[in-house]
């Protein structure tokens, strides 16, 4: 069986952009695998460093890792800085990772850009923290939305450089779980580029939003005046609520209104409730679960104890394992 390791930072709810990229198919998967997912909260602290409700994120990271239909008896969810070997795993890491490779690292360079007064080291090792995370539970898939790509690839790197210096065969080179052809971008609601916590609030539709705040963030979504040409291409924020409607509607709903474009016949406000009414419809399910699940502290505590012994068990071998293959004394 292969081993999937899916994971999320704590710095925010989690929006439809995480669903898709990473959560989707999870009640299906963790059945045909054994599947980790885990909240990265080392990782928060390049972006946050004196995080101010450190616990409090992660517990609502988990109920709604939870809510979207992770079993903690079938698969393994845990807490990063529950499983310190990640950090072992990293320093060796962190031996053979240069600096050149690093400072390419998109991410790298776009968050140096949005914080040019905390440009950490966290911040630059980001991939070869996040490729301990991967490479810890000696994982094969990874389920991440198309931004997690290069950071995959850097795992790669990282992976095989292990094997050729240590003349090993020890790691797997991972690759994305991409549950169609291609990985996947959720768009905003803003007309501009990927769903994200950090951007305006009304541009990401939260798990956790009650219909009349997702009613309310649909119907303000970035349009234009329509097209005037018939088969004329779609701009941006067209294409985008279309990327989402595909997302939660029927396929019938979507050729709907993809034929009522093509005859320049399309009325944006019809379509926002359509695709309003079906993101409530989809999200519901996992609204349900977040309420229940929020108000349940002694089973989130179980949860996590429980992930942290399982999570254990599979990192402190590999960790054994490395420190063997490196030399160290066993
Ligand atoms: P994070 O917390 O930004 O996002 C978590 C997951 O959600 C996906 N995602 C999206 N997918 C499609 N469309 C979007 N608009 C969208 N926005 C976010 C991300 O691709 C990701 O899969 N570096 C990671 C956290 C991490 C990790 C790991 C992930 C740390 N270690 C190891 C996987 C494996 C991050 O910042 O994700």
């Amino acid at each position: 069986m292969d081993i999937v390791l899916s994971g999320i930072r704590p710095t925010g709810n989690l929006h439809l952009g995480n669903y898709f990229g990473a959560l989707r198919n999870f009640k299906k998967m963790q059945h045909e695998n054994i599947c980790y997912f885990f909240i990265a909260d080392y990782h928060s602290l390049t972006t946050h460093p004196t995080p101010k409700d450190l616990q409090g994120n992660v517990k609502q990271a988990l109920v709604e890792y939870l809510a979207a239909g992770i079993d903690p008896e079938v698969a393994t969810i845990y807490v990063q800085s529950d499983l310190p070997e990640t950090a072992e795993l990293y320093l060796f890491l962190n031996m053979n990772a240069y600096k050149g490779e690093l400072e390419r690292v998109t991410t790298f360079k776009d968050k140096a850009r949005q914080q040019p007064e905390n440009i950490n080291a966290g911040l630059l090792t980001y991939p070869t923290l996040m490729a301990a995370d991967i490479l810890i539970h000696r994982s094969h898939k990874v389920p991440v939305g198309k931004d997690q790509e290069q950071h995959l690839e850097m795992t790669r790197t990282f992976a095989r450089r292990f094997n050729r210096l240590y003349k090993v065969d020890y790691f797997p080179e991972p690759v994305a779980y991409n549950f169609g052809q291609e990985l996947i971008k959720i768009p905003g609601l803003d007309g501009g580029g990927k769903m994200s916590k950090s951007d305006d609030e009304n541009s990401a539709i939260f798990l956790a939003d009650e219909p009349k705040m997702i009613q309310k963030k649909v119907m303000r979504a970035v349009t234009d005046a329509g097209p005037t040409e018939k088969n004329s291409p779609k701009p941006d924020p067209i294409e985008n609520l279309f990327s989402l409607m595909r997302a939660v509607s029927s396929p019938d709903t979507v050729e709907y209104f993809d034929e009522k474009y093509n005859n320049c016949e399309i009325r944006y406000g019809d379509m926002k409730k359509q695709l309003a009414e079906d993101i409530i419809n989809y999200t519901e399910p996992i609204r349900e679960k977040i309420k229940e699940l929020s108000a349940d502290d002694d089973y989130i505590r179980k949860v996590m104890d429980m992930g942290k012994e399982k999570a254990h068990e599979s990192g402190a071998k590999t960790v054994r394992e490395i420190r063997e293959i490196i030399g160290f004394r066993p």
